[in-house]
């Protein structure tokens, strides 16, 4: 098993095993309605294995955080290229949400990525998602842009960015 990088309540943060990735596409289609192929999820831990997280509480998990590097225009600086972290998707089941397990997969993630040189993370949110507007935005996430019609259902994204590392 991965090493436990945090922990809240009875509910610990590791990082994700290859035996966790059904379990984390599991939780991804009961949360959300963005939808991967499992190979996506496969080919994102063995590319950046750090901070592709899962939270467990009682030997089962319940939540993840998947992330990856990219390099490309900042959303911070203007006309600057930047070293990014990408929150690619994040999900707590249901029942184990607001006990601070998304926040500390969050920090956990940023962390891991802060420590693989990105200098700021970056994630997509629909508009309509204030639980995890205000979640962002009490983690230092501000709002960098608007991407229309960026959901299969049409409905607009979110870009928020937030420095890392600092
Ligand atoms: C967004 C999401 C990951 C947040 O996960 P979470 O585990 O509920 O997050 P937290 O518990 O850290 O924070 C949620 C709220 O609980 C509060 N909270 C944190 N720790 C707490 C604790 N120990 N006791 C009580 N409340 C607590 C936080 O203040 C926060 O409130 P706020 O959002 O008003 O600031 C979760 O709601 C989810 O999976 N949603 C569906 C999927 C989704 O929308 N993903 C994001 C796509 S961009």
């Amino acid at each position: 098993m991965q090493a436990i990088v945090g922990k809240v309540g009875d509910y610990l943060v590791r990082g994700c095993d290859r035996d966790d990735v059904p379990t984390v596409i599991k939780i991804n289609e009961e949360t959300l309605p963005e939808h991967y192929s499992d190979y996506f999820y496969y080919e994102i831990l063995a590319e950046f294995p750090e901070a592709f997280l899962v939270a467990e509480v009682g030997g089962g998990v319940v939540g993840y955080v998947m992330t990856r590097i990219e390099y490309g225009f900042s959303h911070l600086k203007r006309l600057g290229l930047s070293r990014k972290g990408h929150i690619v998707s994040i999900a707590v089941s249901e029942q184990h949400r607001g006990r601070g397990v998304g926040s500390l997969l969050m920090q956990k993630a940023q962390e891991a990525m802060a420590a693989k040189g990105a200098t700021e993370s970056y994630l997509e949110v629909r508009v309509s998602n204030n639980g995890a507007i205000n979640l962002y935005q009490r983690l230092g996430y501000h709002s960098a842009g608007r991407l229309e019609s960026y959901y299969k259902d049409g409905e607009a994204a979110l870009v928020m960015a937030t420095p890392l590392g600092r």
